[in-house]
């Protein structure tokens, strides 16, 4: 298994990239991604805008690649048409070197999935497919608000699955309100798929669901966690973070690359980049919603700090089953101490401070059997995964 370098950023090539595709059927209730219904004219213009920002982050960092990984995320990329998913992964190869065996994923909505499509899909070189079914009962369907019902969305599952030769996920979103959580997953899990994804539903500020106060209940969304790991494992499906399952050989390599605090390249309206930065520190790169993105508006750039950085590796990192390699810590204090403002009585020295007050906590958390080392790993133990936020409070 290979897992992150010891370093705290990683500068060597960048071999995933995310394209962000903002284009939906319908905009469901609960969601706040960057997201609008279709309109011919923002399509044709996306795919040129999106050519354009492709090439010049390849001549940008021309000793990026080979891409390993690419995800078409969203929004809804199977909104495009196929010749326009083929326009857009053209101009991805015309820019990059992909590996033959890359991880090509795409995200598709259940009404977007005509049973000649996912044969399609594989044809352009699609490898993972992930179908938003987010739930097998219709009232919860109702509920969230989603054009489809629930044999629209296990036929979509189905078409795509039967097509083969290929990494199949399904969304579940779970902790609604008057959802039996253990029959949508004893029922998604035995259709067969590879990979399945529980989200426990988040309610943001801003969505529909924020301004009528829908409002999650802790225990549910408990209870939702602590099921998928006591009905999953029976259908060969191992939690590796704690909403993401899959059989052997099928975890999502694009997301890993997040979790493990790798960089990788962000395109398409709002699209985050991770890249590296001075001093161990990174740069977080957001692009600006479409109507500005067309226009050729720059994206926001944070820099973070080593320790900003270590803050991310950790609140990300344990969310996998596999932990974090602890010798992040050390290397956050080498770059803490090698950087330009090290010395008693300045900022970096606050940074070292801080960076005790979280091995100490670490300490504590360790004594408390919340957190245990495993060969060199912080691992979250499966009975703490269940609150994992609030470890992740206590701890940073
Ligand atoms: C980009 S969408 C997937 C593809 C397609 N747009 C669809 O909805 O069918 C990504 C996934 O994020 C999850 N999601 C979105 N908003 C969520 C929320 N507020 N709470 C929990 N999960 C959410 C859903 O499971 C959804 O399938
Ligand atoms: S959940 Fe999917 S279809 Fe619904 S608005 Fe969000 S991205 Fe679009």
């Amino acid at each position: 298994m290979q897992l992150e370098p010891n370093t705290v950023s990683d500068p060597g090539p960048i071999p995933h990239l995310y394209v962000h595709v903002p284009f939906c059927p319908t905009i469901c209730p609960f969601c706040s991604f960057h997201v609008l219904r279709r309109r011919d004219d923002l399509v044709e213009a996306y795919l040129v805008r999106l050519d354009t920002e492709l090439a010049v982050i390849a001549e940008r960092w021309p000793d990026c690649g080979p891409l390993g990984t690419v995800y078409l995320g969203g929004g809804t990329p199977s909104h495009l048409t196929d010749a326009e998913l083929g326009r857009l992964l053209a101009s991805i190869r015309r820019r990059f070197v992909v590996e033959d065996d890359a991880e090509i994923g795409i995200e598709v909505h259940p009404l977007n999935v005509e049973p000649d499509r996912p044969a399609r899909w594989r044809d352009l070189g699609f490898t993972r497919v992930s179908v938003g079914v987010q739930s097998t009962q219709d009232p919860v369907l109702r509920a969230l608000g989603r054009p489809h019902d629930a044999a629209t969305a296990l036929r979509a599952l189905e078409s795509v699955r039967s097509a083969g030769g290929w990494t199949v996920n399904a969304d579940l979103i779970v902790a609604v309100d008057g959802q039996d959580v253990a029959a949508d997953l004893h029922r998604l899990a035995a259709t067969g798929v590879d990979h399945l994804a529980a989200y426990t539903l988040t309610v943001e500020e801003g969505t529909p669901f924020g301004r009528r106060g829908v409002s999650v209940d802790e225990e549910a969304e408990r209870r939702a966690i602590e099921l998928a790991a006591e009905i999953l494992p029976g259908y060969g499906l191992t939690r590796y973070e704690v909403s993401n399952h899959a059989r052997p050989g099928h975890r999502c390599t694009h997301n890993l690359a997040y979790w493990r605090g790798r960089s990788w390249f962000g395109a398409g309206p709002s699209a985050t980049a991770s890249l590296p930065g001075a001093a161990g520190g990174r740069r977080l790169v957001r692009n600006p919603p479409l109507e500005d993105w067309l226009a050729g508006a720059a994206p926001e750039e944070e820099p973070l700090d080593a320790l900003e950085v270590l803050r991310v590796r950790l609140l990300t990192g344990l969310r996998l089953a596999e932990g974090v390699d602890e010798a992040v810590l050390d290397a956050t204090h080498a770059a803490l101490a090698a950087g330009p403002s090290a010395g008693p009585d300045d900022p970096g020295a606050g940074a070292v401070a801080e960076l005790e007050a979280v091995r100490a906590r670490i300490e504590d958390l360790c004594d408390q059997g919340r957190l245990e080392r495993r060969a060199g790993r912080l691992v979250v133990p499966a009975d703490e995964m269940v609150v994992l936020e609030r470890l992740l409070a206590e701890l940073w």
